[in-house]
């Protein structure tokens, strides 16, 4: 079986390579950069290209049993993702794992969740099989905070007072795998969520145990969020994110019992708890 990955450079793509080598899967991983190719674990191989570019998109799908569809959050992903599209159609992919985002149709106006509303209709309507995963708020973006929470001692995600049901990364790409290489999937939505609801101080609280400190939670103001974000965001990232927050301190974005149970059911196990990936990210961050 060939699948072709695309964001496989990325957080969850990569894992989703591996997740696909081992079970036996020949991975092709689309990346703009060659470099990137170079370094790509035994098993994938690179493909050059671009989805904004139509010459990529006629090309790279042509023999694939399947493809992992991600898009960066950029201000053309709706393009690129429309654009993979209309080359899987071409090319008469047999199934196409999309990556969305849990709960996307509560918040249809952020940018980057209206992209993917759109991205799901036009997968829907393509005549392509297709199978939606919408995961939570990723674990893995506590990565960014480890100078934040190792020198200042404060967790800075607005995640507010509701809570959300963050998901490992590698709980994603085992749930794509399965999906890809499994029967049953086709027309189905997932949403991908760890197994407990976590708010910004009960993050707080996790870190503290796994780092054997005080971990303060860096509050709920957006606008002193949106100061410190622009130093290394771009201003029309910031601003879908801060209305994210905005989003998730209002309503949160919480995991219903029966989303946990088919997810459960699609992975043959429960999810990775949060407290789990704490304590292995701290052994790793110790001198
Ligand atoms: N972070 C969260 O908590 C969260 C939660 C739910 C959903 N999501 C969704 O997850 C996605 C981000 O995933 P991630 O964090 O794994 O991404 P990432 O690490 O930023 O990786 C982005 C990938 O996209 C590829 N890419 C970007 N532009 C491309 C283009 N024009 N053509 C081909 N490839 C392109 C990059 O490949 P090269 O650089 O190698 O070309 C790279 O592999 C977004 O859609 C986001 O909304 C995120």
């Amino acid at each position: 079986m060939r699948v072709l990955v695309t964001g496989g450079t990325g957080t969850v793509g990569s894992q989703v390579v591996q997740a696909l080598i081992e079970r036996g899967v020949e991975v092709q991983v689309l990346t703009r950069n060659p470099q990137k190719a170079a370094g790509l674990p035994i098993g994938a191989t690179g493909v050059q290209g671009d989805l904004l570019d139509p010459g990529t998109v006629r090309r790279v799908f042509t023999g694939v049993d399947g493809v992992f569809l991600l898009n960066a959050v950029s201000q053309t992903e709706a393009q690129e993702a429309l654009m993979a599209i209309s080359g899987m159609r071409l090319a008469k992919v047999p199934h196409v794992v999309y990556l969305s985002v849990h709960q996307v149709d509560t918040a249809p106006w952020l940018p980057h969740f209206g992209a993917k509303i759109g991205v799901e209709a036009a997968l829907k309507g393509s005549g392509l099989p297709w199978t939606i995963l919408r995961p939570d708020n990723f674990f893995q973006n506590d990565y960014w905070f480890k100078d934040v929470l190792l020198q200042h001692g404060v967790y800075p995600q607005p995640i507010g007072d509701v809570g959300t049901s963050r998901v490992d990364v590698r709980d994603i790409a085992e749930a794509a795998a399965v999906a890809l290489t499994t029967a049953g999937h086709q027309g189905q939505t997932y949403d991908l969520v760890g197994p407990e609801v976590l708010t910004g101080p009960a993050i707080a609280v996790a870190w503290s145990k796994a780092l054997g400190r005080p971990i303060k939670y860096g509050g709920n103001d957006l606008e002193a969020w949106e100061q410190q974000a622009l130093t290394y965001l771009p201003n029309w990232m910031a601003f879908d994110f801060k209305l994210m927050y905005q989003h998730f301190q209002a309503h949160g974005l919480r995991a219903s019992a029966e989303a946990i149970a088919r997810q459960t059911a699609l992975l043959g196990n429960s999810a990775r708890p949060f407290e789990a990936f704490a304590s292995e990210t701290a052994r790793t961050w110790s001198p």
